[in-house]
């Protein structure tokens, strides 16, 4: 099977991220089956894009070339991919699955074993770029496996993609993607402190930002989340319940690998002050309604 002759695929998980990544595919010339837990999402998405949608994630898996998956958590892929109706249950020989889930690196090894024994290939492949990155098809992608499964879904991931790169073994894109989880962080409790900071010293926080934003001090989130964050807008973006997952993952693969995450528990503990402020939903940029109450 050569990666030009990968047409048939399937998506399961039509959420935020899963639907337009879908979409790409199906617009870019795929053979798309999806399936969506939420059945209506499914047809939504099959009216939408004109792509089919399967009523389990095993008939949908049914002849793909290619089975992409973006769910929620570690169980929740779980229950998509063991099972008769299980994405395992439906792929055949040689076919290769990509998750695209942000979740922990040791099930990234265990699905890539689980596949292993039927003959199919398995990539981890979470993503960064969040909402906005996904509808434009812009998306950065972190990937564990072996080369020749990446061979074989690489035109397919940069149908939504701007950078998607193999880092080693199963698990390490799961692992990238922690290093990047870890990185933000510290970025967005920085940010939200030196902005309480400026309005506290009677500062024109938005101007400090414009001239600060231009030096050593710019960062993404400071570009693209200061004037919310002044503004107190935080109904939007990567939501506060899925960064504590990411952190939680993170925190535990550390204590496995010996790493100190002391600023990442910390800022852990700050978004669990945030949820019980109620803001589960909130954008990551929410530290700074902590600093504030
Ligand atoms: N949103 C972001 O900015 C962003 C950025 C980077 C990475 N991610 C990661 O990408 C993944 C998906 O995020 P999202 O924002 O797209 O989430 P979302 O909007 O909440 O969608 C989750 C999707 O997974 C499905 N699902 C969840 N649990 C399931 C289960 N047990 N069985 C079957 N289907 C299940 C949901 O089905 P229903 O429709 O039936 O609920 C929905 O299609 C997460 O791991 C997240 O951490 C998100």
């Amino acid at each position: 099977m050569s990666n030009n002759s990968v047409k048939k695929v399937a998506f399961i998980g039509l959420g935020v991220m899963g639907y337009p990544m879908a979409g790409y595919l199906q617009q870019k010339g795929y053979q798309v089956s999806v399936f969506n837990r939420t059945t209506a999402k499914a047809q939504q998405w099959a009216k939408q894009y004109g792509g089919n949608f399967a009523d389990t994630p095993a008939k949908a898996a049914q002849g793909a070339e290619l089975v992409f998956m973006c769910v929620g958590n570690d169980n929740d892929v779980r229950s998509v991919v063991y099972g008769e109706h299980g994405v395992l249950a439906g792929m055949q020989a040689g076919a290769v699955m990509v998750d695209h889930t942000t979740a922990s690196a040791n099930l990234a090894r265990e699905l890539s074993q689980a596949a292993k024994q039927q003959g199919i290939g398995f990539l981890d492949a979470p993503v960064s770029g969040g909402q906005a990155g996904a509808e434009n098809g812009v998306l950065t992608v972190m990937v564990g496996g072996e080369q020749g499964d990446f061979a074989q879904a690489e035109a397919a991931i940069m149908c939504y993609s701007r950078c998607a790169k193999l880092l080693g073994p199963a698990g390490s894109g799961q692992l990238a993607k922690m290093v990047n989880q870890i990185c933000i962080a510290g970025i967005v409790q920085g940010l939200a402190e030196a902005l309480n900071f400026a309005q506290n010293a009677g500062l024109d926080a938005a101007a400090v930002v414009e001239v600060i934003s231009q030096g050593a001090a710019s960062s993404w989130q400071m570009q693209n989340r200061s004037l919310t964050m002044l503004d107190g807008k935080y109904d939007f973006g990567f939501a506060v319940d899925w960064m504590r997952k990411d952190l939680g993952i993170a925190l535990a693969e550390a204590r496995e690998n010996g790493s100190h995450l002391p600023v990442t528990a910390l800022v852990d503990q700050f978004y669990s002050e945030v949820q019980q402020m109620g803001g589960s939903r909130w954008d990551t940029s929410s530290l700074l309604a902590r600093l504030k109450r």
